[in-house]
């Protein structure tokens, strides 16, 4: 989702539909502002596309001197105009924008209404206005810090009041938020493209802090209220390169935001104490849990990927059977299906062809379909019986990087939802893995920080024709998402391969100086895998070793280079590993100067079959 916000005597209309322009790539299931106007607070909003919002605004134009906007990204709630920010309390003299997800929101929801106050949407975010409207007693900043003290979860909030009509109240907890400064006029953001057309001046907020915004003057505090100073930074970044936050190709900025797609994908689905995996979205009864027979996972290119990943966890977490199908394959080989079987289809978009043509054969046959997508609002969320979202926000690149692992992180939370309802893992192995994969975005984010390592071996691989990705088990599944990653991008021809199965045949295509990435994350089949390497070390492969650090050193023995990544489990060590795989295509098709994000022949959407 996109924030902005603006206080001042300029039209603000006209700077809030400007500024969510620029914030369009983050969402556009619907979008509305709020306008402080001389009738009072007027709410203007719309689904679909901005042109709607800005349709209507031609029919009723807004102009008043504070305002705040937003274009949504949907969440909790399906894209409707109800589910449109601002939104209001009763009185409608409270207006809120907001980005992330407040986690209790049902709970506070319950005690709202056991108060008295109706709703109008399905949102989480609808309650903060609520909330703030009954903490109110003359002091907006004093009722705002009041009404966050109850919300867990992430925020970015832009708050205005008709009771005070000349203050703009922003907070960021765990979700980010700038403000611009001008001239007799002062910004809100939730990025740096929103405002950049009017200011280049910003204080960026942290987490747990708030803004208090006059036409004149910003004051900053955390949330608690003590005041705090900030240096403004000067933004010299043109617009092109604000839209990718800095980075070069949406990819790169898509790859840096997995830490935070994988906290967006666990938060409110893990319980406080960190014990248990809850998903109050499903349908699925445990009853019906209780008698699944078979499972079958379906989806196409990078979402397929995330499909193998997802087959081996639930295999080894829950013990039933789980089938793997490209979509498009799907239909066509008489599927065996039973009322008992839980049909998971994976897809980003949630529109692709052949994946929605597979959902509707397994429905057909009788099937729960469970659908894990980043688009709630899409043909397939609307068609399948239950939606796991992934809350990876927008994929620009056509290379899939957030989505596949934010998928990864679905498919582990179900599979250990699964896992409790039917009980086939101890309590202390739950916790152990919930502990782990809470560990995972930091860890990520250490690895990130040394992603200019890989650099050098992309541009080295980036001169052959052909190489070679080998793997066991889930090295092996991420090993074929490296490889498609490489292919789309860089266009250079690689396979990936089973590390025992390379011996029955492609080992006569290991020649001296070959490139082959070998994945040894999975401690069970190391020694195996080690033996695998020595083959193709033996023909002369040129062998890079993705691993961790307790291995490198023995590693290094038989191998050119090692690259290490942080220790996890190893159902969760796809999430980490591919991630070095996925710099390593980008560094190698920047190297060959291809357009990153926008490969030959390719869409990131197909809606034909
Ligand atoms: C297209 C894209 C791939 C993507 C696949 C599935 O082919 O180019 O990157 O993995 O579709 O897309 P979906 O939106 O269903 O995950």
């Amino acid at each position: 989702c996109g924030i902005v916000g603006y206080i001042g005597n300029g039209s603000t209309q006209s700077v809030l539909v400007e500024g969510l322009k620029k914030l369009e790539y983050r969402g556009y299931d619907s979008a509305g502002i709020a306008v402080f106007t001389n009738k009072g607070l007027e709410v203007v909003k719309a689904q679909g596309r901005l042109v709607n919002l800005e349709a209507k605004l031609e029919d009723e134009p807004l102009v008043g001197t504070a305002g705040i906007g937003h274009t949504r990204w949907a969440t909790h709630g399906k894209p409707s105009d109800a589910n449109s920010h601002p939104h209001t309390d009763e009185s409608q003299k409270f207006s809120v924008v907001h980005n992330g997800i407040v986690e209790n929101y049902l709970d506070l929801k319950d005690e709202l209404i056991a108060q008295g106050h109706t709703f109008t949407s399905e949102t989480d975010t609808e309650i903060i206005a609520h909330l703030i409207a009954r903490a109110y007693d003359g002091d907006i900043v004093k009722a705002v810090r009041e009404a966050i003290t109850h919300m867990r979860g992430a925020f970015a909030l832009g708050v205005l009041t008709e009771y005070e009509p000349t203050k703009l109240v922003a907070v960021r907890q765990a979700s980010p938020l700038i403000i611009g400064l001008g001239d007799g006029e002062n910004f809100i953001g939730s990025d740096i493209p929103a405002i950049l057309e009017y200011t280049r001046n910003v204080y960026i907020l942290n987490d747990g802090e708030m803004a208090v915004l006059t036409q004149d003057s910003v004051e900053l505090m955390t949330i608690e209220g003590n005041f705090i100073s900030r240096e403004m930074i000067h933004v010299d970044w043109d617009a092109v390169t604000a839209e990718k936050g800095g980075f070069e190709y949406f990819m790169l900025k898509e790859i840096h935001e997995q830490p935070k797609a994988y906290r967006d994908t666990m938060l409110g689905r893990i319980d406080e104490q960190g014990e248990k995996v809850i998903l109050p979205e499903l349908k699925l009864t445990p009853d019906q849990i209780m008698n699944i027979r078979n499972i079958q996972i379906i989806g196409c290119g990078t979402a397929y990927h995330a499909g193998l990943v997802g087959r081996n966890v639930i295999e080894t977490l829950v013990r039933i059977p789980v089938e793997t199908d490209v979509a498009s394959e799907y239909r066509y080989r008489s599927p065996i299906v039973s009322p008992d079987t839980l049909v998971i289809v994976v897809s980003q978009s949630g529109e692709t062809a052949d994946t929605l043509a597979a959902l509707r054969e397994a429905k057909a046959n009788g099937a729960h379909v469970l659908a894990i997508t980043n688009v709630v609002g899409s043909s397939i969320a609307r068609d399948a019986d239950d939606v796991i979202a992934t809350l990876a926000g927008p994929e620009i690149a056509v290379a899939s990087t957030k989505a596949y692992t934010s998928q990864l992180i679905a498919f582990y939370l179900l599979g250990l939802y699964l896992a409790e309802v039917r009980g086939t893992q101890t309590p202390e192995a739950v916790k152990e893995m919930i502990q782990a994969m809470q560990a995972l975005p930091e860890q990520l984010d250490m690895m990130l920080e040394q992603s200019e390592s890989i650099k050098a071996y992309a541009e080295q691989i980036s001169h052959h024709e052909h190489l070679f990705f080998i793997g066991r088990g889930l090295d092996f599944a991420v090993a074929q998402e490296g490889s498609l990653k490489l292919k789309e991008i860089s266009y250079i021809h690689s396979e990936a391969y089973p590390a025992g199965e390379l011996k029955h045949g492609t080992l006569a295509l290991i020649e001296d100086g070959t490139p082959v990435i070998a994945l040894v994350t999975q401690e069970s089949v190391l020694e195996k895998t080690v033996s695998n390497i020595k083959e193709v070390s033996a023909r002369g492969a040129d062998i890079m070793v993705i691993t961790y650090e307790e291995h490198a050193a023995t590693l290094l023995k038989s191998v050119d280079q090692v690259f290490v990544i942080p220790k996890t489990l190893p159902l969760l060590s796809p999430a980490l590993a591919v991630v070095s795989l996925q710099l390593l295509s980008y560094y190698a098709s920047l190297a060959l100067g291809n357009d990153v994000d926008k490969p030959r022949n390719l869409a990131k959407s197909v809606t034909v079959e």
